[in-house]
């Protein structure tokens, strides 16, 4: 048997939840970039702030149902052939895109709430959650604007180490994250 096929994979609840956050963050992010830019037409940019506002939420749902799986079940382990120095980097980059992707969404809620704006269809359950305030809108505002340049370097470091695994070292890595389901 390979080292390939006797690799431990993630369960199959964290790997659908891995791809359904892959799914919702990288349309939430172009969204969230069309979105600001001046002079779209109106009702795309309606549409776009709609999905971003609506998805939000979801994506910290999915993370922090992934934190508690991650608990129940921790990664399985890495093919030998990983350097310990490579597995540490790796294991701090995902916790950085837990930790960024908590930043956005918390920092994207409160920019909303506390300027006053609708949280869409999530207002039945968290409309006036938090007061409307200026300073705590500005505030969240940067966050929310810096945020996404960490969070998308992160993506793409993560995003090339997996292609790497799974293109060109072909190591099984990428295998313990796949298929979806
Ligand atoms: C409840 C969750 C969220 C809400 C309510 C929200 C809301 C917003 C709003 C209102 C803007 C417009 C920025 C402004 O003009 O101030 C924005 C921009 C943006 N959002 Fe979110 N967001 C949320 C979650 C996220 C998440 C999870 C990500 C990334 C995965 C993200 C990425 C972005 C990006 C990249 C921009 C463009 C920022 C810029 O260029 O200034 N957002 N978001
Ligand atoms: C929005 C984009 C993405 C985010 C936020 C993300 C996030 C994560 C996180 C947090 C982990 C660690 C799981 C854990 O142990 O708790 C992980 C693992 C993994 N991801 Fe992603 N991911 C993204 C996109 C991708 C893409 C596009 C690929 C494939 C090209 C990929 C392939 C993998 C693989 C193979 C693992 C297992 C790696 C290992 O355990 O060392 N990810 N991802």
């Amino acid at each position: 048997m390979t080292e390939i096929a006797s690799l431990a994979r993630y369960s199959r609840l964290q790997r659908i939840l891995h791809w359904l956050t892959v799914l919702a963050v990288l349309t939430t992010i172009p969204a969230g970039l069309v979105m600001v830019q001046e002079g779209l037409p109106r009702p795309l940019q309606d549409w776009l702030y709609l999905y971003h506002k609506n998805i939000g939420p979801l994506i910290l749902m999915l993370v922090l149902a992934r934190l508690a799986a991650r608990a129940a079940w921790p990664p399985p382990p890495l093919p030998v052939s990983v350097p310990p120095m490579q597995a540490r980097i790796a294991d701090t980059v995902h916790w950085l895109l837990y930790l960024f992707l908590l930043v956005m969404v918390i920092s994207g809620f409160l920019r909303v709430q506390a300027g006053g704006f609708p949280m869409e269809i999530w207002d039945p359950l968290v409309g006036g959650f938090v007061a409307r305030d200026k300073a705590v809108e500005a505030v969240a505002k940067t966050i929310h604007h810096w945020g996404r340049v960490p969070l998308m370097l992160l993506i793409l470091a993560h995003i090339g180490a997996a292609a790497l695994h799974g293109l060109v070292k072909r190591d099984g890595v990428f295998s313990r994250m796949w298929p979806p389901a």
